[in-house]
């Protein structure tokens, strides 16, 4: 059955937890979809993870619609949740309700996602007054990473804990569907949980959010160079993909693939027939 806000807002009225990772092409939202996880968030963490950049900064509307129209086509019944990239709803409601609907009539996206607390609460309003549905996604907020000073823990002091708790009430108050939470303590992720009526996600927000959520090539194991605190490796795709690749490399090179079985045959009569 297709996922819809509706089941994120049943889900959290019963209690039943909810998952979300990242897909960002057809062939994984395929597979995503096939195991059941409840969403897919086509995240900007793709110019990282499929484009190279060191952080999300450079990702464009563009490249994002891309990516949303690939997953949506192999995406049946999971819910797609696409990022508004850097600078595509900090400009005015105006340029955030356009450039959400573009990632809905182009991208073929379920609902947005943006970060920020209160001081995009506005922008959130607008968007759901469209007919668009929104996630807000607060504490660490990778796109603002110049102004956090790196990629850390969010809402560990007094007046850090208290900005996440007024951001949490500003997200839900202008009509977000859900909310991430990244890189929050649990305990303090915990009581957002119980105080919101809209489910919360976490990524590094500890086991007491309504839902949690990964990008699929941390958690399959396929970066080994970094491991983030809140990632768990749930498979080592990464170190199967080089195995495969040597063994691919190792039978070309001793002509021992392609073998017969992968060779289409001709009848040799006719190989005979021909000049060369
Ligand atoms: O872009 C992304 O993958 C995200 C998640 C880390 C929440 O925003
Ligand atoms: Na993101």
């Amino acid at each position: 059955m297709k996922n819809t806000v509706l089941t994120f807002r049943r889900a959290k009225e019963e209690g039943v937890k909810l998952s979300m990772l990242t897909a960002y092409d057809y062939t994984t939202a395929k597979l995503v979809d096939e195991a059941g996880i409840n969403a897919i968030l086509v995240g900007d963490s793709l110019g990282m993870t499929m484009l190279g950049y060191e952080d999300t900064l450079s990702v464009t509307l563009e490249d994002m619609i891309h990516h949303s129209k690939a997953v949506s086509r192999g995406a049946k019944n999971t819910l797609i949740v696409c990022d508004l990239p850097f600078m595509t709803y900090n400009t005015g409601v105006r340029d955030a309700v356009i450039n959400a609907g573009r990632l809905m009539s182009e991208g073929r996206a379920n609902a947005v996602k943006l970060e920020g607390g209160a001081e995009v609460a506005e922008e959130i309003r607008a968007i759901v007054n469209a007919g668009i549905p929104v996630c807000a996604h607060i504490g660490l907020t990778p796109q603002a990473i110049n102004a956090l000073g790196g990629f850390r823990v969010q809402g560990k002091d007094i007046e850090g804990a208290k900005k996440l708790v007024e951001d949490a009430k500003a997200v839900e108050a202008a009509g977000a569907f859900a909310v991430v939470l990244e890189c929050v303590p649990g305990r303090l992720a915990e009581e957002i949980t119980k105080m919101l009526k809209i489910p919360t996600i976490g990524i590094g927000a500890g086991n007491k959010c309504d839902g949690q959520v990964l990008v699929y090539q941390d958690m399959l194991g396929m970066y080994t160079e970094f491991k983030a605190k809140f990632v768990k490796h749930f498979a080592n795709i990464g170190e199967d993909m080089i195995k495969a690749f040597r063994e691919y490399d190792k039978e070309i090179k001793e002509g021992i693939f392609p073998d017969k079985e992968h060779t289409f045959a001709i009848d040799e009569s006719i190989v005979e027939q021909i000049e060369y």
